[in-house]
């Protein structure tokens, strides 16, 4: 199955970079966008998913969720964002990629987080490891936050929630950088890989996190919330770090 998500996951990027910047925009919120390229990928993956496996459930940011197949509850379910940063992809900036994730029995087995533009697949299956396209990956051993390089992000109802600022702000202060690259799933891929030490955001929704969240824990990183709580991908709030500089971390969240 992580070889059917690698498949698919690098067949819907294929086709975001083709209609990159011509793909029609529209708007879903306030600064909340959705492009034709969104709905086309995710129509890819989900036929694929279905021709394959149709007994298993889907979860996908653009069509919502079909637990219920053929009558039946599935044990299995595919967890879909057919373009995370699709704000950066509607302005043709290069920062975006594919998420695909399958649950079962409400645990992560496989996850996988593909950039198109620099032909970077992240891919993790459960008690195997993580690997950027064919190397195995692991999270970096920065241990204080001075020398960190963090990335956040800020959901679309970031105008009605100015404690991101605050945040923000104190991060700023506290670590060597912040990025704020505007695609969740490959900010944690890139925790994952060693490229950021952390990560947080709150207000995000699974499709964003659960590829990423497997990457992390296996690649030997830490994922919570802001209490310091297993995370569960159903809630929102996401703190992913290569565990060292987890707890100064959550002493500036809290
Ligand atoms: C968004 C991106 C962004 C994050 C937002 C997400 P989308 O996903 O991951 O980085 O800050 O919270 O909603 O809408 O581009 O799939
Ligand atoms: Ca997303
Ligand atoms: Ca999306």
């Amino acid at each position: 199955m992580l070889n059917f998500a690698i498949q698919i996951a690098r067949d819907a990027g294929q086709l975001l970079v083709q209609r990159l910047g011509t793909a029609k925009i529209s708007i879903k919120g306030d600064i909340n966008l959705v492009t034709e390229a969104d709905i086309a990928a995710e129509n890819l993956i989900i036929e694929r998913i279905r021709s394959h496996y149709p007994q298993h459930g889907i979860l996908a940011e653009e069509s919502g969720e079909a637990i219920m197949v053929g009558g039946k509850r599935s044990d299995w379910k595919w967890i879909v964002d057919p373009l995370d940063g699709t704000t950066n992809y509607a302005h043709g900036y290069p920062c975006f990629c594919v998420s695909i994730a399958l649950e079962h029995k409400g645990e992560l087995q496989v996850g996988v987080v593909y950039d198109p533009m620099r032909d970077e697949m992240f891919a993790a299956e459960r008690g195997q490891g993580a690997m950027l396209n064919d190397r195995k990956i692991r999270v970096s051993d920065v241990e204080e936050l001075n020398r960190a390089m963090l990335c956040t992000g800020f959901p679309y109802n970031v105008r009605e929630r100015p404690d991101f600022a605050r945040e923000f702000a104190n991060f700023t202060m506290a670590a060597q950088a912040v990025r704020r690259d505007g695609s969740a799933a490959l900010d944690l891929a890139y925790v994952a890989c060693g490229r950021f030490d952390g990560f947080w955001e709150d207000g995000l929704s699974p499709w964003d996190i659960a590829a990423g969240a497997l990457l992390i824990r296996e690649a030997r990183g830490k994922v919570t919330n802001f209490k310091d709580e297993p995370l569960d991908i159903y809630t929102v709030q996401v703190l992913a770090t290569n565990g060292f500089v987890h707890d100064a971390m959550l002493k500036i969240l809290q």
